[in-house]
């Protein structure tokens, strides 16, 4: 097994996960976004979040079982905008806080910020690059 980037286990992963989806779904901006995109059945969200704690065990480095890709996913979703991003965090950074030991919360709320800039910026690329006017090539 992999040296994780900061100690935490695969229990306190667990935890986290589901209290965080747990208030995202009722959250009044982020949860009717992902009850349109997951649906409202529990067996559709307890699979969300064994993929979410998969991507997380392998963002920290405990294991390597995660297949799948965030950035595709969000720029498919018209809904996820970028403004929403600080929004997301700041409720991520909340739980954590509240549901891990301090190492652990400071550890994973790091790293979700360094991933949440990179995915809105990512969006913000492909989406100005999909929506600015085509490029006629050079002239010269
Ligand atoms: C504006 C903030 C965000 C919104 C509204 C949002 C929304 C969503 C939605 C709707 C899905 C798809 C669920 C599905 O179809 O089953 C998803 C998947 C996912 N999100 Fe987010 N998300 C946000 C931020 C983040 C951040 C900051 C992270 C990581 C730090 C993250 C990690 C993931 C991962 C790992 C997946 C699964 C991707 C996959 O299956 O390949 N999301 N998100």
């Amino acid at each position: 097994m992999a040296l994780p980037k900061f100690p935490i286990t695969e229990a306190e992963i667990d935890r986290l996960v589901a209290v965080f989806y747990a208030r995202v779904r009722v959250h009044p901006l982020l949860g009717p976004i992902f009850m349109d995109a997951v649906g409202p059945s529990d067996a559709a969200w307890r699979e969300h979040e064994d993929r979410i704690a998969s991507f997380w065990r392998n963002a920290i480095g405990l294991d390597r079982s995660f297949s799948g890709n965030p950035m595709l996913k969000h720029l498919a979703n018209s809904d996820v905008q970028p403004e929403l991003f600080p929004v997301w965090l700041e409720l991520f950074r909340t739980t954590a806080a509240e549901v891990l030991p301090g190492e652990a919360a400071a550890g994973i709320s790091a790293l979700a910020d360094r991933i949440g800039r990179s995915l809105s910026m990512g969006l913000v690329q492909f989406r100005q690059r999909e929506s600015a006017p085509p490029k006629l090539g050079s002239l010269a």
